[in-house]
């Protein structure tokens, strides 16, 4: 079970940063198995996990770039401090105007640090890119986001990770979910946390029904336990894919709040859910003992898998 979560380096939209001490309680892990993370976006989950073994794996191209140079050590704490502090210098100075010239460079060189930046300085950390995959989110007005105390909690989020990779067998791969699930053996783990259905769109991120069916139809011939992250409902509306693509699995639910603007009516919640092919309460250190079975059937492959 993990206590403390450390945040990363990078954020992404849907950060589970709220969901890993569940996520922790209820994922069969060990020094045996590979957890495997095929939408791993910031890499909150599995970061903090911590298990042995693990593939990483994104569509993003930028993310996993940003992980395998801290890997590879091209990227470590020490040139993260320099740069940002030399980034944010010339932000104070010259404030949008180096916002849209770091975006530009970016955007012909694809440099990791820049990446960073980026997802520091941007309008409300959002990562999106075009049709022709710019990233083209507007300047944040937040030039205070690198001053020193700011600039030393993102060096020493690097130099956790910097300290702790070489301890464990992590691979970083830039690739579709499909071809990181096929990997999985039924001795691993895989952890999904897919785009949500139905509620959010981008090119690196696009997300439909006959994904959500391919994504449960690779899963399930893998072998392997899995463990799924979705929405469950809110104020307005229920995910029916929970009872009809997902029908079978066992279900955990987390309320999760949030603020549309600054007003207390505006608050928000949303029930996150956690499915698994697995009843959670047979994992040996969760603590948790009613979950709701969604029902007793497996379901059945709807096509076959592509080769
Ligand atoms: C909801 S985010 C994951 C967030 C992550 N769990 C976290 O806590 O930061 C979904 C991720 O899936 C990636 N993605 C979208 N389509 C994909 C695909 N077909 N294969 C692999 N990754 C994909 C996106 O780039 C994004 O990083």
């Amino acid at each position: 079970m993990v206590e403390k979560v450390y945040v990363p380096p990078i954020k992404i939209q849907g950060i589970k940063t709220k969901l890993v001490g569940l996520i922790s309680e209820a994922a069969y892990m060990d020094d045996t198995m590979v957890w495997f993370e095929p939408f791993m976006g910031s890499g909150v989950v599995g970061l903090n996990l911590a298990p042995k073994h693990a593939v990483f794996a994104d569509t993003n191209p930028h993310v996993i770039a940003f992980y395998n140079g801290i890997k590879k050590g091209s990227i470590n704490s020490y040139i993260v401090r320099g740069y940002l502090e030399k980034e944010g210098r010339l932000l104070a100075e010259k404030d949008e105007e180096h916002y849209y010239y770091v975006r530009d460079r970016f955007n012909e060189e694809h440099d990791p640090l820049d990446f960073l930046f980026l997802n520091r300085s941007c309008f409300n950390g959002m990562i999106r890119f075009n049709k022709n995959y710019k990233f083209n989110v507007p300047y944040g007005h937040k030039p205070e986001r690198f001053a020193k105390a700011y600039v030393t909690k993102v060096v020493n989020q690097v130099k956790r990770l910097e300290t702790i990779f070489p301890e464990r067998d992590w691979k970083f791969k830039c690739q579709s979910f499909t071809d990181t699930i096929r990997e999985a053996t039924e001795a691993d783990f895989v952890y999904c946390d897919p785009p949500y259905i139905g509620r959010h769109v981008d090119y690196y991120d696009s997300w439909d029904e006959e994904q959500e069916i391919l994504l449960r139809d690779t899963l399930y011939a893998s072998g392997a336990k899995f463990m799924l992250s979705t929405w469950d409902e809110n104020k307005y509306r229920k995910n029916e894919y929970i009872h009809t693509v997902w029908k079978g699995c066992y279900k955990l639910n987390k309320e999760h709040f949030y603020h549309v603007g600054a007003k207390e009516e505006n608050r928000n919640s949303m029930m996150e859910a956690l499915l698994t092919n697995y009843d959670p309460a047979t994992v040996p250190h969760q603590k948790n003992e009613s979950y709701e079975q969604l029902s007793f059937v497996i379901p059945q492959m709807t096509k076959q898998v592509a080769g």
